[in-house]
């Protein structure tokens, strides 16, 4: 037998293991469900984008390595804009950007660019695995800020302890926030980089969802806050904004030696990505428009929450994010609320726990639904939760 390194054994159990198993035993049995499980955009991306692709592919000049330091510049030139238009701060491309195969590639290899065995790495906890995972890996020790709904599920930064800080190396945002779908006020950011900065901690947001908001709200920046280039790297990416979760394109903008020490490992790993892509991309952040795939998550997001406050919850409308974190009716876990609403709804939710201890007592539904035109397999699954008395007060 092979041996693996004893590395791999720090990443933790899959959670969604047994749901991915009921999954696939329903649709064995060739039940009927309704999809809220994994947060990847059903609607398809636009067709500019993809024609945009199919041209720059035509050009034989993308079809070789991508020799640059940091990324296609054509496709840093436009990110930078992007970022300048959206949120009014002036990134520069040649220092301070990189291209990235998918944020979750740059975030994982952040983890092994800064962090050493013993150092602390302050991870939100419920959160997405990632930073846990790669942080674990990278030998580090983690010290966990809970995301509680009293607290609007932002981290309490006072409550850190002065030791941790002192050994820590990364702080690790996610704002507009997976899996709990709350979007922070600018004032996180400002106490965030005080903290960091203070601490001489890189400060890293995961801002893979920042362009994906409704009702108008405009998602803040960490970059925004003055002195944040000092301490600060944000991680974006097409994937979620565009449809565009298969291409593998994302970009960090920030402190010119996180951005130095991540694209040093990278180099050392990949050879970018296919620059059709990017220049496809590069069009995208300039030129398209995704408004009516958003539209169509926030009509979902209305039919979703509405119809669960109507059947007993309070939940309150997410600005941003596929995702409504639901709490579970007393008496359940939330892998045991997830299995109940599988076996007797047909309804697929994710089981807060799989993001952390702090997440039980919650499932998470996305507002990605295969198959559903204008909401009806949304509505579908608010009925079929009312008619299997999965709700609160009725255990
Ligand atoms: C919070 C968060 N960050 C990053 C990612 C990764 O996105 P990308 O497709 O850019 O790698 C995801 C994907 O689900 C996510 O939920």
């Amino acid at each position: 037998m092979i041996r693996h390194s004893s590395r791999l054994d720090a990443i933790p159990p899959y959670l969604f293991g047994e749901i991915a198993r009921l999954k696939a035993e329903a649709l064995q049995a060739g039940r009927d469900l309704v999809d809220l499980g994994i947060g990847d955009p059903d609607q398809p991306t636009p067709a500019d984008i993809v024609d945009a692709l199919a041209s720059a592919a035509r050009d034989p000049e993308t079809h070789r390595y991508d020799e640059s330091p940091a990324g296609d510049s054509a496709f840093l030139d436009a990110v930078c804009r992007r970022f300048e238009r959206e949120f009014g701060v002036t990134v520069d491309a040649g220092a301070q950007a990189l291209e990235l195969i998918g944020s979750k590639e740059g975030l994982a290899h952040l983890a092994w660019a800064i962090l050493d065995p013993g150092d602390v790495s302050l991870v939100p906890n419920p959160a997405y695995t990632v930073y846990r995972v790669n942080s674990l890996m990278a030998g580090a020790e983690l010290v966990e800020m809970p995301l509680l709904q009293r607290n609007g599920f932002l981290p309490d930064l006072t409550a850190i302890p002065t030791d941790a800080a002192k050994r820590a190396r990364i702080l690790w945002l996610n704002y507009p926030n997976n899996p709990t779908g709350a979007t922070a006020e600018p004032r996180l950011f400002e106490d965030a980089v005080r903290f960091c900065r203070d601490y001489d901690i890189l400060l890293v947001n995961d801002a893979a969802y920042a362009e994906v908001s409704f009702d108008g709200y405009r998602c803040p920046s960490v970059l925004q806050v003055a002195g944040a280039m000092d301490t600060a790297i944000e991680f974006h990416s097409f994937s979620k904004m565009f449809n565009m979760t298969g291409w593998r394109i994302g970009m960090a903008f920030g402190n010119p030696d996180a951005v130095t020490a991540l694209n040093k490992l990278k180099s050392n790993i990949d050879s970018k990505q296919f620059r059709a892509i990017a220049h496809a991309a590069a069009y995208a952040a300039d030129r398209a428009s995704n408004a009516a795939s958003l539209d169509l998550v926030r009509r979902r997001r209305d039919i979703l929450v509405d119809g669960l406050n109507s059947l007993g919850w309070n939940i309150p409308r997410p600005r941003a994010t596929f995702y409504v974190w639901v709490p579970v009716p007393e008496g359940y876990t939330s892998m045991t609320y997830a299995a109940a609403l599988l076996d007797r709804a047909g309804v697929l939710a994710i089981p807060g726990v799989g993001y952390g201890a702090h997440g039980d007592g919650y499932v998470r539904m996305s507002l990605t639904v295969p198959g559903d035109r204008k909401g009806e397999r949304v509505a579908e699954a608010v009925r079929r939760i009312g008619e299997a008395g999965l709700t609160p007060g009725s255990s």
